[in-house]
């Protein structure tokens, strides 16, 4: 596509601000797909969704709701378009469509799933529910439908604690994330059985890697998702979702910060942050990062790439995601 003179002025103030996390050189090839999209997005009443692990571009570019997965679900809800563009992965669009249902719900890749979201089916929870019987189901929203269709009560990183306190039990089943299962454990008195499920890309953190850049950056702050080993969470100063940890650097304006999740991260945190210093060892999501420009221009021009599913699936898997959403944060 070309970068014509139209474009670059209609797309200046959008670089201006973004400056920072993309590369001059970089702008021709990214500015006449974000003008194309966010004319065509209007054209068609269609909203653009996008996940805190989005590049910056997609970030501060072409979104109109960018956030954690929790919120990223309740905006699905509330929003009054009539497509609904996720930027982010599969089990996010599958929310999405389980709290609009009668909306179109397009995801760029069809093929961007989650290590999390795969290490689990329908079949396994209900294995456990028959091993466990009459405890109660806490599923993580980084599952697929046929796993949200055999659970109580969903939760995202934001609010597990709370919604695991919520059901004045002492007993849960805590699906799929071994690491976040921990990290649960260790805020409650809930028994928690959890499964053996872990993100890819936060496994790979360890206490070593945050205790030498401790040392030659003395008075870094280090935050980190719960997705992280229980070493890591130990040797970071604030344990939060990603938009809890955004918080903690817009309320907090550290002198400098690591962020230990997916790098887009301090990318597109920067941004709005230009005092804080961010030190970056980070780890790329490879699913998050097949969502891209021209893939969102073509599934949003060619209404490509639609979540369906069954009626009786949703009706049974939306329960789990509204009883979440009514607990809240
Ligand atoms: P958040 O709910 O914190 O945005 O996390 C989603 C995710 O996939 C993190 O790896
Ligand atoms: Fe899944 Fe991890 Fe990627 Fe999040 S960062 S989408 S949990 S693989």
């Amino acid at each position: 596509m070309e970068f014509t003179a139209e474009i670059r002025k209609a797309t200046e103030p959008i670089y201006k601000k973004i400056s920072k996390a993309v590369p001059e050189i970089e702008w021709p090839s990214h500015a006449p797909y974000i003008y194309e999209i966010n004319k065509l997005k209007k054209e068609k009443n269609a909203v653009i969704l996008a996940h805190n692990y989005q590049t910056p571009e997609i970030y501060h570019g072409i979104s109109d709701f960018s956030a954690d997965s929790l919120a990223l679900a309740v905006e699905a809800a509330k929003t009054k378009a009539d497509i609904i563009v996720m930027c982010g992965v599969h089990f996010m669009a599958e929310t999405a469509k389980l709290m609009s249902p009668n909306k179109k719900v397009l995801l760029p890749d069809m093929t961007a799933g989650c290590s999390l979201s795969s290490s689990i089916t329908g079949e396994d929870v209900r294995n456990l529910k028959r091993k466990y019987p009459g405890v109660p189901v806490v599923s993580y929203v980084n599952t697929s439908a046929d796993v949200k269709s055999e659970t109580d009560v969903c939760c995202t990183s934001a609010n597990a604690v709370k919604i695991v306190n919520s059901l004045g039990v002492r007993k849960v089943i805590f699906l799929p994330d071994d690491y976040l299962a921990k990290y649960v454990a260790s805020q409650t008195d809930v028994e928690i059985i959890s499964w053996k499920g872990t993100c890819e890309v936060h496994e790979q953190f360890n206490d070593e890697e945050i205790n030498e850049i401790r040392k030659s950056n003395p008075g870094i702050k280090v935050i980190a998702h719960p997705e992280c080993p229980p070493d890591v969470i130990q040797a970071s100063d604030f344990t939060g979702s990603t938009s809890g940890m955004i918080k903690y650097v817009k309320d907090n304006q550290p002198e400098k910060v690591m962020m230990v999740t997916e790098c887009s991260m301090s990318d597109n945190v920067q941004v709005d942050n230009p005092n804080v210093k961010f030190i970056r060892p980070c780890n790329l999501c490879p699913h998050m990062k097949k969502i891209t420009l021209p893939k969102i221009l073509d599934c949003l021009q060619n209404e490509t790439n639609e979540i369906v599913m069954s009626k009786k699936v949703i009706e049974k898997a939306r329960k789990s995601v509204e009883r979440m959403t009514k607990i809240g944060r």
